[in-house]
């Protein structure tokens, strides 16, 4: 008899939240750490939102409520949409969800069987590729390119669609790499998604941060291009936008009702409803003319830390990195350092059990936390399927710029410390916590 279902081993994780016990090490034997591995924003929940939380706790606004969401929220919702993407949502479309993640493996509960193919973005958010084995689908990796501004030709989407492509992801902007697309680059590809795949064919286009894009750029839905709202989920929440992580409020705007219930069954399945209380807060959020300016706020600082941190970071030797057009995340190549280091080297000698545990940038991660205490996330922590040779870091400017210009100091030491690699590869200290 065994204790666990073969399925229990084949979801990933979200290194993110994973990587935290080795900082606790650290901290515990070396002192502070400069985080730049989470991605949530530093500054506090608009006062207008939390006076309506306050306000709803205070209206004992704290029973169960509609699985699907609070109706005022989804009208608040669909009003947005509206303004934004120029479309008309019914509110019955709309399913409220505790956080934007829920959604994206719930979508392929739903959607995939086995054998179905999921094509999602690689670098990409860790979850699109975690659960494809999990439901018994099959991953199909849409590697972003760098010399593209980490989008995607629509030639190359073109050949990894088959009969048994059932679902696309779509993150733009983008994390980890702030890429944004253009909507003539939307409208390219979703002339392939209508040309190649049946209706039955979801897209799920994952826009959590929408509202954070920079250079007066104006972000654009692929459900927007006509042909494809009766195809597109469109997913967003109000963890970014409102540097909300903790409220654990997203949503999605589904093609049609049927499909908006199959999830409010789901929901019902497994959490009930999320908290009223907070819907409330995320309706105001949506509806206060307040909002504007704090969200215009926050986009101008991560713009201004952008900059800085960009330019400093190319200034170090090994490291290139394009400049993001949204999000609040930096996402370098490190090639020259895990070349100059000897990091390449030291993973091509190694076994491949140790090998399939490890990658270059994941070893500079290593060795910069360890060595330098600084924590970042490589490139397997964003899809790790056909990324082997591909060595990037990605850096969330969440914090306060001097933290920032620290952190990018200790990363410019680490990048210079031969010794201390050498001391890291003989102790591998990485292996010892877990
Ligand atoms: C692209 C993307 N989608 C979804 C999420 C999940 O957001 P939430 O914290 O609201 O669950 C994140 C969070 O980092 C994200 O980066």
């Amino acid at each position: 008899m065994r204790l666990y279902a073969d399925r229990t081993f084949c979801i990933d994780t979200e290194n993110a939240f994973k990587i935290g016990p080795h900082i606790e090490t650290v901290e515990h034997e070396s002192g502070t750490v400069i985080k730049l591995n989470l991605g949530e924003p530093d500054f506090s929940v608009p006062t207008h939102i939390k006076d309506e939380i306050k306000r709803q706790l205070d209206l004992d606004n704290t029973h169960y409520c509609d699985p699907k969401g609070l109706l005022t929220l989804r009208v608040a919702i669909s009003k947005q949409i509206s303004e934004t993407r120029g479309l008309e949502v019914d509110p019955e479309r709309v399913v409220v969800f505790p956080g934007g993640k829920p959604p994206i493996g719930l979508a392929q509960q739903v959607y995939c069987g086995p054998g179905d193919e999921v094509i999602y973005p690689s670098p990409g958010f860790p979850i699109y590729e975690s659960f494809v084995r999990y439901v018994g689908a099959v991953p199909v990796p849409l590697h972003l390119d760098e010399n593209y501004n980490f989008a995607f030709t629509p030639e190359y989407l073109s050949k990894l669609i088959t009969p048994q492509t059932k679902l696309i992801y779509l993150n733009f902007p983008s994390n980890p790499t702030g890429g944004v697309v253009s909507t003539k680059q939307l409208e390219d590809i979703a002339q392939v998604i209508l040309d190649l795949c049946p209706e039955e064919v979801r897209v799920y286009s994952d826009e959590i941060y929408e509202n954070i894009v920079f250079d007066d750029q104006t972000h654009s839905s692929i459900a927007s291009i006509p042909g494809m709202e009766s195809r597109t989920i469109i997913a967003s929440g109000f963890s970014k936008t409102y540097a909300w992580t903790g409220g654990r409020i997203g949503y999605a705007i589904f093609p049609t009702e049927e499909e908006a219930n199959v999830f409010k069954n789901l929901n019902i399945n497994y959490f009930s409803c999320v908290a009223p209380y907070n819907q409330e807060g995320a309706r105001v959020a949506l509806e206060s003319h307040l909002s504007e300016k704090s969200i215009s706020n926050m986009v101008a600082k991560f713009q201004e830390r952008r900059d800085v941190i960009l330019k400093k970071l190319n200034n170090i030797t090994g490291i290139s990195c394009e400049k993001p057009g949204g999000a609040f995340y930096l996402f370098p190549n490190i090639s020259g350092i895990c070349v100059n280091l000897g990091i390449v080297d030291y993973y091509a000698k190694l076994s491949t059990t140790e090998r399939a545990k490890t990658s270059p940038s994941g070893l500079f991660q290593m060795f910069a936390l360890y060595h330098h205490n600084v924590a970042v996330l490589d490139r397997q922590s964003f899809g790790k399927i056909g990324s082997e040779d591909q060595h990037y870091i990605r850096l969330s400017i969440a914090s306060d710029l001097q933290l920032l210009e620290d952190g990018v100091r200790h990363l410019s030491d680490a990048v210079q410390d031969y010794s201390g690699i050498d001391k890291f590869f003989e102790t591998r200290p990485d292996l010892n916590s877990s």
